[in-house]
């Protein structure tokens, strides 16, 4: 391991003087994709608001910059605005308040974000359909969009939240609405050869599940790869906060679909299961998110299992570093590039994401220290 902690060490100086670079261009804001180089931002609802804040964090934690501190609170600020928008806020709740509130309130101890991050924990767990016992993914958009039996493969990562309510509160509500949601993720989205649906459609009334669908997937039976990294992770975080082996059987079962399905340099192609005649672009995030997932399944296994799950998160990240890195080129504000994020609407592909550079980052900073995760 000792090479490795050279080039993480490395790969997390040129990260630190990039984003150092970055912060004061895009300042208190939510990027998401880099289209030409250039971070395009999103209003502060949409699903994506907490991986800026939440990569500023990760840094500050390793260089106590008070300049990207001070950027990280004021995005969680401007999130104040929307957790009472009803209309516009769904299940990714979770995503933005836990990189932004859970983080800072983790590392700082500041009693305003924990009063955010518990008020953003209620919200989630009223979505939760007790006949069906899923979390509504999505509100519906526009007239005719109908989608309140919805749940979806990404839920997974928003549960750590509510695990986080019960131990803060000592409430177990949350924790008891996140293992129905587990429950139901287990037996109703993982297939049997460790590939993953992105969108199942339950009945809301009975609770009865109807249909799988294709999501951001290309079909509803192919293998959207960052759909499988969500579980793989997400299955890891629900062994840790449940201690129930079922969820690290499926975390390993989505693990090893995935890992066998990687090409030669270990950087995943958007859908595992195309067919003939579609771009196989590259989704370098779900590379990243998986790495970060198997460094979790890594630390609840048994040492020589866990040497598989850590040396195959090392290669995919060193291979994010090596050959999808923008280190040095100012006219290019990503981190990582090559992830696609919705190919079935022609939405940014083959660009950085910032939850691909997120993730890159948490993996990182990972393998140097067992630090608290923020989920
Ligand atoms: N819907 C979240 C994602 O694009 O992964």
């Amino acid at each position: 391991m000792t090479n490795d902690v050279q080039w993480v060490a490395e790969a997390l100086q040129k990260v630190y003087g990039k984003v150092g670079r970055t912060n004061m261009k895009i300042g208190a804001n939510f990027p998401h994709a880099s289209v030409n180089g250039s971070y395009q931002l999103e209003e502060p609802h949409w699903w994506t608001a907490g991986f800026w804040p939440g990569l500023l964090w990760l840094l500050y934690r390793e260089t106590k910059d008070e300049s990207l501190k001070e950027t990280a609170k004021q995005c969680e600020k401007q999130l104040d605005s929307v957790i009472t928008d009803y209309y516009k806020l769904d299940h990714d709740i979770g995503f933005m308040w836990t990189l932004t509130s859970v983080a800072n309130y983790k590392l700082t101890k500041d009693e305003d974000s924990k009063r955010r991050a518990l008020l953003a924990a209620n919200l989630l767990a009223a979505r939760f359909n007790c006949k069906g016992n899923y979390i509504r993914a999505w509100n519906s958009r526009y007239k005719g969009d109908e989608n309140t039996g919805w749940a979806i493969i990404d839920c997974l990562m928003n549960l750590p939240l509510l695990f986080w309510a019960t131990k803060e509160t000592g409430d177990p509500r949350f924790s008891h609405v996140a293992k129905k949601h587990g429950e139901t993720a287990l037996n109703h989205f993982i297939r049997k050869d460790g590939s993953v649906h992105h969108i199942v459609q339950f009945n809301p009334e009975t609770g009865e599940k109807e249909k799988a669908l294709g999501g951001q997937g290309f079909s509803s039976d192919s293998a959207w790869s960052r759909g499988a990294s969500w579980a793989i992770y997400g299955l890891a975080l629900l062994y840790r906060d449940t201690g129930e082996s079922h969820y690290l059987q499926a975390a390993k079962g989505v693990a090893h679909f995935f890992i066998a399905h990687l090409p030669d340099d270990f950087v995943p192609y958007w859908d595992f299961r195309l067919p003939q005649g579609i771009t196989n672009y590259r989704d370098s995030s779900a590379g990243a998110i998986a790495a970060c997932g198997l460094l979790a399944i890594s630390q609840a296994v048994e040492r020589t299992e866990a040497n598989m799950y850590k040396r195959t998160a090392i290669k995919m990240l060193r291979s994010l570093y090596d050959h999808y890195g923008d280190w040095e080129n100012d006219g290019q504000d990503g981190l990582i590039l090559h992830g696609t994020s919705h190919y079935p609407e022609g939405k940014n592909i083959d660009v950085p994401l910032i939850y691909g550079d997120y993730f890159f980052v948490e993996g990182l900073t990972s393998l140097k220290a067992e630090y608290e995760l923020f989920w």
